[in-house]
């Protein structure tokens, strides 16, 4: 498994997570000190993770890490996780461009970049998966988060359409929707919706989440039931569900009075 934005928060709940359950962990982020307590924790463990440098909106560093861990795991690539993101708040225009261009350029343009640089090896791996940090923003555009919520519709899309696409190569593209998660990405945001909603979701039950969602390859939810978004926690389970069943006048409403605009 090999995942982006590793070094803390959710990626680093994850990466301990699959490691404890066995998987070969690839763990890549921008912070090293944070790699390298990761890795510490992970082999005290008995458990095998191969880490480096990786700045997501690099792509030529992207190819390069996905090569090491192709030939470190002896070439098998069961789950991609393109996590790593950043978030930032408040009023659209009191942001310079150079902001909403890095929102995008992380977490629209990493989750493009990881994708394609493990397309050879998830296409070589049978029953390979791709996990996508979504996020309940997705669900309506998101007052104060305006961009942020727009890169998250991308990688909305971007499951949708890759799901659809990759079932010829035998690749699953699943996305993950939390809401507002207790991590270093939320902890000095005050927003309509983190006041009205709370930030309760702690990075464990997304990691749970994920690794739930990765394990459940019955015929049932494989052809059937077929599932590419998985909420996380029941507020993001009832807004997924509210939304796709309320008329758009009543979501936007919801959505008003969530974000005390
Ligand atoms: N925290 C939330 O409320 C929440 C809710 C829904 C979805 N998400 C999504 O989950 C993912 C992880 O969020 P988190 O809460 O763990 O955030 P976090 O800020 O706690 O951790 C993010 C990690 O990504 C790394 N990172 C940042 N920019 C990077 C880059 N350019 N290249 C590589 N690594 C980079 C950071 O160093 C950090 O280790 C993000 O995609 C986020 O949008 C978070």
């Amino acid at each position: 498994m090999f995942i982006t934005g590793a070094a803390a928060g959710i990626g680093r709940a994850t990466a301990l997570k699959f490691a404890a359950a066995g998987y070969h962990v690839g763990a890549y982020d921008i912070d090293e000190t944070g790699l390298a307590s990761l890795a510490k924790e992970i082999t005290a463990k008995g458990a095998k993770v191969t880490t480096g440098v990786l700045n997501v909106t690099d792509h030529e560093q992207m190819v390069t890490r996905l090569a090491e861990f192709d030939e470190a795991t002896g070439g098998r690539l069961d789950i991609l996780i393109n996590n790593a993101g950043i978030l930032v708040a408040g009023p659209f225009e009191d942001m310079p461009i150079e902001v909403h261009r890095r929102e995008i350029d992380i977490n629209v343009g990493g989750v493009i970049s990881g994708t394609l640089a493990a397309f050879p090896y998830l296409k070589k791996t049978r029953g390979a998966q791709v996990v996508n940090l979504c996020s309940a923003s997705a669900i309506y555009g998101q007052a104060e988060l305006a961009t942020y919520s727009a890169s998250k519709f991308a990688v909305r899309g971007l499951t949708e359409a890759l799901d659809l696409e990759w079932k010829r190569h035998d690749i699953r593209v699943l996305a993950m929707w939390p809401l507002f998660v207790q991590s270093a990405m939320t902890a000095n945001i005050s927003t309509g919706t983190t006041n009205s909603l709370g930030i309760k979701l702690t990075t464990q039950d997304v990691a749970d989440g994920i690794f739930k969602a990765t394990q459940d390859r019955s015929k049932l939810t494989q052809d059937l039931l077929h599932k590419v978004h998985f909420p996380v926690g029941t507020p993001s389970k009832l807004m997924s569900l509210g939304s796709r069943f309320s008329p758009a006048w009543l979501t936007r409403r919801v959505n008003k009075r969530l974000a005390n605009t």
